[in-house]
């Protein structure tokens, strides 16, 4: 007997990290449970939120969202809250809103296909351990894939709420990650991201014995699947790019030369208060390396300003290695204090919010300059383009070696191809160009 289809809506805030489980609970449902996804909430068996908990803005619209859920859904619809703000809230996200179905924590999302039927359940071990959980398949992008190579963070980051959510660090074993690739690739992916929360502290700890290994060697075995053209990872943490593993970033071509290196602060004062392991100048240091060794590399960065006892001094630092990185892109938050997280301790030192303002909005008026002036320097040059997707205006979209978009007048013919595209204009984020090559 064929069982009757379900359609699910979800909604997914937050990180890759969390696109990727969404993409995981769809797939899980959809082989055991026969949900497929809608985006028309009225219709909808089921409506999964998939929370972010990092900043206080995405959890304070959290319940005015699942309250216009409530109003729109259909009166059998059930409403499961997940993620991490589901991990850090838990019971009390349906003490606050009591039609809410279940809650499932970041940690937790292998269990969706048995949670979805239990009324009032919630899942929220951050002990939980699925490092080795087969998950169904699902892939919203033909050419792309996302792995995680790691749950969890073992860092003790001062202001963020992450470790609390998603608990210890523990990595998935090699052979699983390959051969999860290996399937995406025979399915036509041409491109893969590694995600985890400290993608180069990989091998540390797995959940059975067996030896210890390093991202750097994990990025060499996938960098040998055939057929596999790419491979981006995120998020590495500075502290852990030694000169072996930015060596490999460097010189092994199937790496995509751009890379995230979340800065949080240039200060050595702050970074200390903040734990993250590094001084301004080691910061610096990685940066020039890379610089050095790789001419056309792209980098990105995370940045909070207003940290508790940031002085202008401290945000000076900051600003100075801005203008000496020169960052592709930078994400910019003000500090926000979370529940469970050390920096708590320092609400004495909390910085007025108008300074914060103030000093959000002169990172990104300099970082304004400092991406026109870096994106214009592509005009004119030859780049190559995986193209990924069709736009209703006729472009073809895609994105080159070192992760800039680009826009070109073409038809699907493009899609998942490497292409040689001539550039011939430049915005702040993007270019446009004309084939070169077909
Ligand atoms: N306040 C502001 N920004 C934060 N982030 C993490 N926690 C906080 C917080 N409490 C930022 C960091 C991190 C990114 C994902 O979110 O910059 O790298
Ligand atoms: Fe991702 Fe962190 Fe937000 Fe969780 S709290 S969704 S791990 S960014």
């Amino acid at each position: 007997m064929s069982k009757q289809e379900k359609k699910l809506f979800i909604q997914t805030l937050g990180c890759q990290m969390n696109d990727t489980d969404s993409q995981h609970m769809i797939a899980e449902l959809k082989e055991h449970k026969n949900y497929t996804t809608t985006q028309n909430i009225e219709e909808a068996d089921l409506i999964l939120i998939n929370t972010c908990s990092v900043r206080e803005k995405p959890v304070s619209k959290l319940f005015s969202e699942i309250g216009q859920f409530n109003v729109k859904k259909k009166k059998s619809a059930k409403i499961g809250v997940c993620g991490c703000t589901a991990s850090h809230l838990g019971h009390d996200i349906i003490k606050r809103a009591p039609y809410v179905d279940f809650v499932l924590g970041a940690r937790n999302i292998s269990k969706i296909k048995d949670i979805v039927d239990k009324k009032g359940a919630v899942e929220i071990d951050i002990d939980y351990d699925d490092s080795t959980y087969q998950f169904a398949q699902n892939s919203n992008n033909l050419y792309k894939t996302s792995v995680n190579i790691s749950i969890g963070c073992d860092k003790e980051c001062t202001y963020c709420i992450v470790p609390a959510t998603r608990g210890d660090e523990i990595s998935i074993p090699p052979e699983m990650i390959i051969e999860q690739i290996k399937k995406d690739v025979d399915k036509g992916a041409k491109e893969v991201t590694l995600l985890g929360q400290n993608v180069n502290s990989y091998g540390r700890r797995f959940s059975d014995k067996r030896e210890k290994t390093t991202f750097t060697k994990l990025l060499q075995e996938v960098s040998k699947i055939e057929g596999l053209q790419r491979i981006r990872f995120t998020s590495p943490h500075p502290l852990h790019m030694d000169d072996e593993f930015i060596e490999e970033f460097a010189k092994n071509p199937k790496i995509s030369k751009c890379i995230h290196m979340p800065l949080q602060s240039g200060s050595t004062k702050i970074l200390k208060a903040m734990k993250r392991g590094y001084t301004k100048e080691w910061f610096l240091n990685r940066a020039r390396k890379i610089r050095d060794m790789v001419p056309d590399v792209r980098i990105t960065t995370d940045i909070i300003v207003a940290f508790p006892g940031e002085t202008q001094e401290d945000f000076e630092d900051t600003i100075d290695v801005i203008k000496q990185v020169k960052f592709d892109q930078i994400f910019n938050f003000k500090y926000s204090p979370r529940p469970n997280t050390a920096a708590l301790k320092l609400k004495d030192l909390e910085i007025a919010d108008e300074i914060g303002t103030k000093r959000l909005m002169e990172v990104i008026e300099l970082h304004k300059q400092h991406q026109s002036e870096l994106m214009d320097k592509n005009v004119g040059k030859t780049v190559t383009v995986l193209f990924e997707s069709l736009k209703p205006n006729g472009e073809v979209a895609g994105f080159t070696d070192n992760y800039c978009q680009v826009f070109v007048k073409g038809s699907d013919e493009l899609l998942g191809r490497f292409v040689d595209v001539k550039v011939t204009n430049a915005t702040r984020t993007a270019l446009k160009g004309e084939v070169v090559d077909k």
